[in-house]
């Protein structure tokens, strides 16, 4: 990473910050996990999720997971506490959660860690949705994503930052036919237009952190896909 990163990582660092992370067990969820444990920025990260999972390489001992039931957040509001900064890399499919599982996990989750986590003190929330996102949409997945951005920006977080990926690149863990034949069939565009359409995972980790530490007044801070790119390779 670059000098003036690792210079703002450690200005950030002596601030003794806590963390939390939402989808950690995701691939960009994973590859934020990656990026916070190089780079160490925060005293503690907790990562929230449904069930623990066996974590390696091992992050290190400023992590912490607890389990959660989203359907009961506000049991949880202790998960929260002590966290100025929260991500956000929650996510589901209508093919696997159906329409109704889909919008709970992609909206409905979203926003009330939101609202939990404003009102337990988190200054800086930082979620990833989608390049398409569109509020206004009749297409289902369009819509929600558009739906949580413009909730999100009603939530006044002192720093609200949205990453608006493409197609994700990464060795997904998971079975997704639909999004394997999609990205067999671009591969000729990702290879000669690699920042429009599509992202790996590892670079939506990296620049969530990136933009972390660096300081700047513009909120809400919106990264599209093109911007993610960037993001990583100035600070490289
Ligand atoms: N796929 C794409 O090409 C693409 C493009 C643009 C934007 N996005 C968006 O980017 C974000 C991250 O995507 P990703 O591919 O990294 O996600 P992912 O690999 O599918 O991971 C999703 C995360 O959400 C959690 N989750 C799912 N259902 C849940 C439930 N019912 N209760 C609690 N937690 C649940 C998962 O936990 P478990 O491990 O416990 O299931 C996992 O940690 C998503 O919002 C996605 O919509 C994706």
């Amino acid at each position: 990473m670059s000098e003036e990163f690792q210079d703002r990582a450690k200005q950030y660092r002596e601030m003794g910050k806590t963390a939390f992370i939402l989808g950690y067990t995701g691939e960009c969820g994973k590859e934020l996990v990656k990026s916070l444990s190089k780079n160490k920025i925060f005293n503690k990260v907790v990562l929230i999720g449904r069930r623990k999972v066996d974590l390696t390489p091992d992050p290190g001992p400023a992590f912490e997971q607890k389990v959660v039931d989203f359907d009961k957040l506000e049991e949880y509001t202790e998960a929260f506490q002590g966290a100025q900064v929260g991500y956000c890399c929650l996510g589901t499919t209508k093919g696997k959660a159906g329409k109704r599982g889909f919008i709970k996990v992609d909206r409905d989750y979203v926003l009330k860690s939101a609202e939990i986590a404003k009102s337990t003190g988190c200054q800086h929330f930082s979620v990833i949705t989608a390049s398409t996102a569109n509020k206004d949409s009749m297409l289902l997945y369009v819509k929600i994503k558009g739906e949580v951005e413009h909730s999100l920006t009603q939530m006044a977080f002192d720093k609200l930052s949205i990453f608006k990926p493409a197609g994700l690149l990464c060795d997904r863990t998971e079975r997704r036919i639909m999004e394997k034949v999609a990205l067999t069939f671009m591969k000729p565009w990702i290879y000669f237009f690699p920042t429009i359409g599509s992202v790996p995972t590892s670079y939506v980790g990296t620049a969530m952190v990136i933009d972390t530490v660096t300081p700047g007044e513009e909120n809400p801070r919106i990264y599209n896909n093109a911007q993610i790119h960037s993001l990583c390779q100035q600070n490289k």
